[in-house]
């Protein structure tokens, strides 16, 4: 066997090296390599090829029936994991501490119980707060087997034979222990190692495994690519703890598609399901206000209309402020940049800032044409109609390009009670050309091919424009 050397693992990353430094030369970050025990050297006839068993191969197309799946009745959470709960999953959980997770998944608990058994292990509560909470949340008889424990090995120990669980959930895997790894609770080899553990019952005896993870400050979970790459499904609880809203985002799934999302309130009596979020994100929309616009996107399989905010403020700085609330701030200033070099507009004095409110934070490009309407609304002081939605993404000569999920938009934007879509020109010319019904919708479309296309909608941008409106 080879001599058992000292190795320092980055905390973030996973990098592994040989001496300690100071910064991490794989992802950059600063103090976060730790001493942890070697890697388990592999044992004798493993690397040499000799010796193993052949193994049998099956065909790609097997059976052809799809896993079956558990419904845990809250619509929201069974969306997210593609449609139910398949037996022998790993799902991680991550968020910010106080979001709720361990709320969400003892609520699932108590729900499931009904019909399966549900094992809950909290390696960070006390049994009598877990009891207070449930009591809170309505559970105090539900059939939830409950423990406080944090050794992997006697976890393994008691789940490791048939039909000892269905569902099982562990809060915290950073609180977690294995004996086989030598290195503190919380430390990659630790987290790696307990959750390897545990996955590997949960296969073997076909339960549903949750684990809790935490997010560090930076946004990722502690030992988070390694922990990523071995569950099935990873899902980020994200949220402003200021907001009520709660919002569980799938960000990858062996069972289901990924960038869905379950909306969730948190109320006094728990996490309540929204069934309806678009109406939920523009309850408190005041129409016919400068710098408002609604953004009809897409989250997952389903649209999610939002309100878009801006504000444009003159600026006694040098360097004008731009901040960002639930958005790319690089995208921003490349939007900033298109309509000062294609629209004529002169951003330069001004403090700009960008919200998208409700907490939500949007990732598709198709929101950059409703930012561009909110940023001249607020900047000419006309407002953006209050019955119109806006979405098309924005390239840097000007333009503006189609997105897909049109008729998906269109469709939610109705259904609202909004009455005309500003949106790209392509895609309603794709859509003639293939001999589709621009009007089924019911909206009034506005054909937009180009910035100077938003800007000419706000009739006092003309004046505000340093160049003449030339063809585009
Ligand atoms: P929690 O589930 O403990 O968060 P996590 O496990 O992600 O750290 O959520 C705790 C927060 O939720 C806490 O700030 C109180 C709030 N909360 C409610 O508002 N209503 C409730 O019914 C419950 C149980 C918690
Ligand atoms: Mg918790």
């Amino acid at each position: 066997m080879a001599k058992a050397t000292k190795s320092f693992v980055c905390q973030s990353c996973g990098a592994a090296y040989t001496r300690w430094q100071g910064k991490c030369d794989s992802c950059n970050e600063w103090n976060t390599i730790a001493e942890e025990a070697p890697r388990e050297v592999m044992p004798k006839g493993v690397s040499g090829g000799k010796g193993g068993r052949s193994i049998a191969f099956v065909d790609l197309k097997g059976t052809g029936t799809p896993p079956p799946r558990r419904s845990t009745t809250i619509g929201e959470l069974d969306r997210v994991c593609g449609g139910g709960l398949v037996a022998g999953a790993a799902i991680l959980v991550g968020g910010d501490p106080g979001i709720g997770k361990s709320t969400l998944l003892l609520e699932a608990c108590g729900k499931l119980a009904a019909h399966a058994t549900c094992v809950y292990i909290t390696g960070e509560e006390a049994v009598d707060q877990v009891r207070l909470r449930a009591q809170r949340l309505g559970y105090a008889n539900a059939n939830v087997k409950l423990a406080a424990a944090t050794n992997v090995r006697d976890i393994v120990a008691s789940l490791d034979e048939a039909g000892a669980a269905d569902v099982v959930v562990i809060d915290s895997i950073q609180t977690m222990f294995s004996d086989t790894a030598d290195s503190a609770p919380g430390t990659v080899t630790q987290v790696r190692t307990c959750a390897h553990e545990l996955i590997r019952v949960a296969k073997r005896r076909g339960f549903t495994l949750f684990l809790v993870g935490h997010v560090t400050k930076e946004g990722t979970l502690a030992g988070p690519r390694v922990l990523e790459h071995m569950v099935d499904t990873v899902l980020y609880f994200e949220g402003d703890r200021g907001h009520q809203f709660r919002i569980l985002r799938a960000v990858k799934n062996r069972f289901g598609p990924t960038d869905e999302i379950g909306v969730f309130e948190m109320t006094d009596g728990g996490l309540k399901e929204v069934l309806n979020p678009s109406a939920l994100f523009l309850a408190e929309r005041r129409g016919n206000v400068s710098g408002s616009c609604v953004f009809a996107g897409i989250e997952g399989t389903r649209p999610v209309l939002v309100e878009i905010q801006a504000l444009v403020a003159p600026s006694a700085l040098g360097t004008p402020r731009r901040a960002v609330v639930g958005w790319d701030s690089a995208r921003l200033n490349m939007i900033i940049a298109v309509m000062e070099a294609r629209g004529g507009l002169a951003f330069g004095a001004h403090d700009i800032y960008l919200n998208v409110a409700g907490g939500l934070r949007i990732s598709e490009p198709a929101a950059d044409l409703a930012v561009a309407a909110a940023l001249v609304s607020a900047f000419s002081g006309d407002p953006v109609p209050a019955d119109a939605v806006v979405f098309g993404e924005i390239g840097l000569s000007g333009e503006v390009r189609a997105v897909a999920q049109r008729d998906l938009r269109l469709k939610e934007a109705a259904k609202l009670g909004f009455h005309q879509a500003w949106m790209p020109r392509q895609a309603r010319d794709a859509a003639k050309a293939r001999g589709k019904d621009d009007t089924k919708s019911g909206l009034a479309l506005k054909d937009m091919g180009h910035v100077q296309d938003v800007m000419s909608q706000f009739a006092s941008v003309a004046g505000m424009q340093n160049f003449q409106r030339g063809g585009h």
